[in-house]
């Protein structure tokens, strides 16, 4: 199988996120038009916006702390496959081969909160030429019932488990952002730029864009955080945003 690119579509992107519920159905059909263009191995992970966030705190539910009462699990896992549908149709729509992936049929946790992603039916839907269309989901936690399993979490898991070619973040900002509002176009150490990432503004159960940066770091290959202008370029190859560690591999 070749590398493929792991693209990851934030929630606040593909949803309107202080609307319950709502997806940002021009920006998705935007998107999908972009993502048509695409010629190679592509998975696509998407985040909860509107969908997961509220039902997550509602039910108390974090990347660390489960919960036991199966609706939870429910209201969570079915939010977010609404959302997965509305993004699957529009990339069919658009023209991509994208078929739906539910990560927490096939996902656990272990009591350490490391996660395993079994990655055999995503490389076969690759090799078949499809584009598999994972989003962030409740996942079975050793101990704790379910807890949430982030979009940004799956990225790092395929992006491991595949080598990917190149990952990409888009988010409702162009990249990680200096003290003057302006992008910072690489980073290659979490302590040059932990001063500027503080918390997500709106309710993100999830951790905002420090949790990003670090897991980016720690990946074999080359990542971008960038906005939904950063889509084309990076999917023909430029490094839009901020370029996220690997600095041997210019
Ligand atoms: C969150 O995934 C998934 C749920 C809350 C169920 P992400 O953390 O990747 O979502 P966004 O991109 O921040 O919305």
């Amino acid at each position: 199988m070749s590398s493929p690119t792991v693209l990851k579509l934030g929630g606040s992107v593909v949803t309107e996120k202080d609307q319950p519920e709502t997806v940002a159905t021009a920006r998705l059909d935007e998107l999908a038009a972009v993502i048509a263009e695409f010629d190679g191995s592509l998975v696509v992970v998407h985040g909860g916006g509107s969908f997961g966030h509220h039902h997550a705190s509602a039910h108390g539910v974090s990347r660390t702390t489960g919960s036991r009462d199966p609706a939870a699990a429910r209201d969570i896992t079915n939010a977010m496959r609404t959302l997965n549908d509305a993004i699957v149709d529009a990339l069919a729509d658009a023209g991509v081969p994208a078929v739906p992936v539910h990560p927490f049929s096939v996902a656990a946790r272990d009591s350490d909160a490391d996660l395993s992603l079994p990655t055999a039916s995503v490389e076969a839907m690759l090799d078949a030429g499809l584009v598999p269309v994972l989003h962030g989901d409740v996942v079975a936690h050793a101990g704790e019932g379910v807890s949430i399993l982030s979009g940004d979490e799956l990225v790092v898991a395929l992006a491991d488990a595949f080598g990917a070619a190149r990952v990409g973040l888009c988010s409702a900002v162009p990249g990680v952002l200096d003290g003057d509002g302006d992008v910072v176009p690489r980073i290659d150490s979490f302590d040059d730029v932990a001063h500027l990432l503080g918390g997500s503004d709106a309710t993100d159960v999830t951790g905002g864009m420090a949790t990003k940066v670090r897991e980016l770091l720690a990946l074999e290959s080359p990542a971008y955080i960038f906005d939904v202008d950063g889509v084309a370029p990076f999917l023909t190859g430029a490094g839009p945003g901020t370029r996220i560690g690997q600095s041997s591999q210019d």
